[in-house]
């Protein structure tokens, strides 16, 4: 396994493994890896003879205020972690090396962006389309791996590859979680014992919609009302968002019928979480 940092070591890497008529599989990463990261990763390898991470903390996706300086970081440990599970090169750039100065260039998707997290993170949309077209370029990879945890991130990029042609397979996997159900993500290690306790409460409030739904329920209003409820009761979250909206468009629903995503954003402190299932009736 090698790790470049360079762009140009990078195009004669990717280079040599299309001549040799390897396919790659490719998972696009902001680091501190975890199971999450892993399981897709273990896909990759599977589906594919080459298999590629990107490890780079986006600036571009991150709104002032944000973390973007404390998120978490450690490249040693990745490393170590993406070789256990056999990926085959590690693309990690400066952020000097993806925007040089004078960059300006952004891609953007319309309309899928503006509900859920591009609501309440204007611009974030933005960031990410932009990395990740730059960086499909750069690997032009075979197929590539996303994570249903992002739904919207995933639903935004599969629209983006439409729309603009690229010729790769877009593959999206299940969310891995913690014993608890908490969905992983890099940011729990932000969570104080406390905080991490209560966030357990976010997959329980999905789960209970689910039941709710099973048992009949259609109004959407009710539902989110019995969610808020079990989330308040834990003491510490405070919900950013919680909606109920359709698959195709990701527009909010006022009655469920037929495919839905149930989707939440809820912060411990500092710390904002997101998670969600979809649900078919
Ligand atoms: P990051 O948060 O590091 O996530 C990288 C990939 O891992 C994403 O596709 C995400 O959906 C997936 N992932 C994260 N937690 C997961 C979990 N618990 N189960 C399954 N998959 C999980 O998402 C990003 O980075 C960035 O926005 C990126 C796409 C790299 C662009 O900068």
């Amino acid at each position: 396994m090698e790790t470049i940092k360079d762009i140009a070591r990078l195009r004669e890497k990717i280079r040599e493994v299309k001549k040799k008529g390897l396919s790659i599989g490719f998972v696009p990463t902001m680091g501190y890896l975890h199971e999450g990261h892993l399981s897709l990763m273990k896909t990759a390898k599977k589906e594919n003879d080459f298999m590629v991470i990107s490890i780079f903390v986006n600036p571009l996706q991150f709104g002032a205020g944000e973390d973007f300086e404390e998120y978490p970081r450690d490249l040693a440990r990745d490393e170590m972690l993406a070789r256990s599970v056999g990926c085959d090169l590690i693309f990690s750039p400066s952020v000097k090396e993806m925007y040089p100065s004078g960059y300006g260039t952004f891609v953007e998707v319309k309309k899928l962006t503006e509900g859920l997290c591009g609501a309440s993170r204007p611009g974030h949309f933005l960031g990410v389309t932009t990395v990740v077209t730059k960086l499909f370029n750069l690997v032009s990879p075979d197929r590539v791996y996303f994570g249903q945890k992002d739904a919207q991130q995933a639903f935004v990029l599969k629209k983006m590859v439409r729309d603009l042609n690229m010729d790769l397979e877009f593959i999206v996997l299940p969310t891995i979680r913690e014993a608890d159900g908490l969905a992983m993500s890099s940011r729990n290690k932000y969570l104080t014992p406390e905080q991490r306790k209560q966030a357990g409460v976010l997959y329980k409030s999905l789960k209970h919609a689910r039941e709710l739904i099973v048992e009949g329920e259609r109004n959407v209003e009710v539902i989110k009302q019995a969610m808020a409820n079990l989330i308040s009761e834990a003491g510490m979250a405070e919900i950013e968002y919680i909606e109920i909206v359709d698959k195709e468009n990701l527009k909010p629903l006022l009655t469920v019928n037929g495919e839905c995503l149930i989707a939440l954003a809820v912060k411990f402190g500092q710390t904002r979480l997101i998670d969600n299932i979809i649900l078919e009736v």
